[in-house]
This record gives structure tokens, sequence and C-alpha cells, in this order.
């Protein structure tokens, strides 16, 4: 993909299959990927109907692309799967400014889940948790014997951990399985894994097992990007100063930070979902990991020095390039080819990286315009197309509507007959 560029100056202003025709060129899609896009009817029924139960049809959601993104030093297009106008938009637009200090970088953990198994009933917690240690090798050997091809690839089960908590109902062992899931997801493998150590972990300890189950709160998968933009980029010190205000009113403030990391899992969850993979999982990991010194906090922070604006973003992202809707969805598998990524943790960080910029997009139209200008603006492009407008026409028209503050399709297709007829009169 060398020599690509994903800086794409009005995009948005061009009809469908122009876009589909520099999207098929970025990707090299074949003639039946492009097809497929063109159907609009991706998913089969058949195919929906073995995904979940009781089906009885399927469901749809605009799939946009995101352009303009460097990531690493690499020009991606990003296809996000949501229903909310303004998101593609805003982060095709802040994309454009990371650009200006070179974008974004980021980097990962290795893919680490963990499994909990609980075990209740230990007489002696403390002394089950050292005879648990000490028979760390022959419980990884169990759960790795659940899945050989992961092994072989270089996966499996790590590690042992084991915490003795403090409940309502008294104490408990929860014994922490680390396995290490390449390119999955990994909520089947470690499951499996789980369910097959829990009856020795019972013996072991002389208690009884109860839940085994991952937990979505990945904190050993995670996913780092930072971005450093010249201040000229994002509008000046003043804007650059006022991102930095709105970050630190999140970082004291629950109530703001939890609408901060929206605007965050605004960018994240449409390439979640565009890429078949878990969106709650994801968001519940955010969440928990958010909270994890027990007050909620922003997952990303920004500052200035007066020239640059510095944007960094942590937190847990657990995708997977293998298994579930990632194959079994035709436009989840095209999505991930769009993105050209290669391993599960180079999509987490592709999804880290645009959580950042997302939030960057909300963030600067708070601190300067207001969020509502450029949802207007984008309403009115909307309404500019509906009334009929085409090519530059539509910029003109929505323009005119956000001065006028009425934007409506009657006033639309007026403005586009009097600049239509304008044009007329300047050819005769
Ligand atoms: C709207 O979907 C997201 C924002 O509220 C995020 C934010 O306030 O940072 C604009």
């Amino acid at each position: 993909m060398a020599g690509k560029t994903s800086r794409i100056p009005g995009f948005y202003k061009l009809s469908l299959d122009e876009r589909v025709k520099i999207v098929a060129d970025f990707a090299n899609l074949s003639e039946e990927e492009v097809a497929l896009l063109k159907t609009h009817m991706a998913l089969d029924i058949k195919i929906a109907d073995k995904m979940i139960e009781n089906v009885i049809t399927t469901y749809q959601l605009p799939l946009g692309i995101a352009v303009n993104f460097l990531i690493n030093n690499r020009d991606y297009l990003i296809p996000m799967v949501i229903e909310e106008p303004s998101v593609v938009a805003a982060s095709s637009n802040a994309a454009r400014m990371t650009r200006e200090g070179g974008g974004v970088y980021t980097s990962s953990t290795e893919p680490i889940m963990i499994g909990q198994i609980q075990l209740v009933k230990v007489p002696n917690p403390s002394t089950a948790r050292f005879e648990i240690l000490r028979r760390k090798d022959e419980i990884l050997e169990i759960a790795n014997q659940c899945d050989p091809v992961l092994v072989k690839l270089g996966g499996g089960a790590k590690d042992l951990e084991v915490r003795i908590i403090e409940t309502c109902l008294g104490t408990m062992l929860v014994v922490h399985l680390l396995v290490d899931v390449r390119d999955a997801m990994g909520a089947n493998a470690v499951n499996t894994m789980a369910e097959a150590v829990a009856p020795r972990l019972a013996s072991i300890s002389g208690g009884r097992f109860r839940l085994r189950i991952i937990s979505n709160l990945a904190d050993r998968r995670i996913v780092r990007a930072w971005t450093k933009i010249p201040v000229e980029a994002v509008g000046g010190r003043e804007i650059a100063e006022g991102i930095m205000e709105a970050w630190a009113f999140a970082d004291a403030d629950p109530y703001r930070a939890a609408t901060h990391n929206k605007g965050i899992m605004n960018g994240i969850d449409a390439v979640v979902i565009a890429t078949g993979n878990d969106w709650r999982a994801v968001e519940a990991g955010a969440h928990a990991y958010a909270a994890r010194d027990g007050r909620y906090r922003p997952l990303s922070r920004w500052e200035t020095d007066g020239d640059y604006l510095y944007g960094s973003l942590e937190m847990p992202i657990a995708v997977g390039i293998v298994g579930g809707a990632t194959k079994t969805h035709p436009l989840a598998r095209l999505s991930l080819k769009i993105l050209g990524v290669k391993t599960a943790q180079e999509l987490a960080e592709i999804i880290g990286a645009v959580g950042l910029v997302q939030n960057l997009a909300a963030l600067r139209a708070l601190a300067a315009e207001g969020i509502q200008a450029g949802h207007m603006s984008l309403h009115a492009k909307n309404i500019a197309v509906m009334a009929g407008a085409v090519g530059d026409e539509i910029d003109i028209v929505a323009e005119q509507m956000v001065r006028e503050k009425t934007i409506r399709v009657d006033r639309a297709q007026e403005i586009l007959k009097e600049l239509r007829s304008k044009k007329e009169q300047s050819k005769t």
C-alpha cells in the first residue's frame, strides 16, 4: 500500500460510485468485493440466520470511510459503522489536523486476556493460594491442551494469578488465567480454558468452583496512541488551551469524563462494529479501565506548551481478526481488507488512534465554535443533497442555509434553483 495516500480532500462531495472506486483502488479490492459493496445488502439472510437465534431479517446501518488518517507513518482509510451524523466527518477533519504533526503513533502490549475462576468455600484461602501457585505449570498445561492451534501460533495460557477477595458472602479465591489469544478476541479460547482448569483448582483448594469466564477489564491488553500537533493546525493557541482545559475538566469531574469518553467511543465503536467485533466487550473494558483507580476519569489526556498540542490515550481494546463475525460477516472481512491489517494488535492500535482523533474532533469543536455548528453544517449538507444538489452545489446551498439559519428542503430547493439559473445566465 506504499505510496497511496489517505489524504483525500472533498471525499464527501463525491458520488457513492466515485467513493467506492477510490476505496477499491486504495485497498486493491476485487471486482466481487466492489460488487458486494454495491449490493447494499451484503449480509445474506442465510448467514444471518446462523449468526444468532430467531432471525427474521437483517438490520442495515451506514458504513462510511474516514479519510486522512496517518498512523505510524502509514496511510489508512477507516471503515466506520455508525448511526450518528458528524462522526465520520469530524474524524476525517481531525485526522487531517494530526497529519500536520506527522499523524498518530501507537503501541500495544501483547494480546493477553484474563479468564477468572471463582472458588468458594475454600477452607484455608492463603494456603490454597500457595498450593495453586505451586502447581502453576500443571494448570497451564491443562489449559493449553484445550487449544493446540493457539499454542502453535505462539499463544496460549502463559501465567496464573491467585487473588483472595473479601465479599459480602465471605472470603473467595479468584484465579486469573492469563492467556495470550494472538489474533482472536479471545472469549471462546479463554472461557474453554477456564472451564477446563476449574475442577483441578477446586480439588487443590478444597473448595468448589462457580464462575469460569473471561474478564472484560482487559488491562493486560492495552493500546497506547499519541499525537503532537502544531497549535496552528487546530486553530491556534487559544483553541489548544481550550482543549487542554476541556481535558482538565473531564479529569476533575466524572459527569464530564463520561461524555468525554463517549466521544472517544464514537470513533472506537464505529470501527469495532465495522470489523465485526464485540463492541459491548470493548465498551465494558473502556469504562472499567477509566474507573480503575476508584474514580471515573478520561481515557485520554491533552496538554499544550503554546507551540504544540499533545494528545495521548491509553485503554484496553480487545478485538480480533479471526473467528466470529469478523469472518462470517462479508462487510467485516471487507473492512479488515480496507484497513489492510495483518494482526489483531495492529487493528487494536488503529482503533485506539481513531478514538484519540475522534476525541480531538469533539474537544476542538467544543473549545471553538461549539458542537452544534458542525452538526448544523452537516445537516445542511444532507438537506442540500436531498434537494438534489450535486458536487460544488452541496457546499454553496448548505452554507447559504446555515447563514440564513433556515435548514429546510424547500429552502434548499429554492437556493438550488436560483444557483442553477444564475449559472445558466452566466453562460449566455
Ligand atoms: C457526541 O456524540 C459526543 C460529544 O458529546 C463528545 C464530547 O462532549 O467530548 C461531542
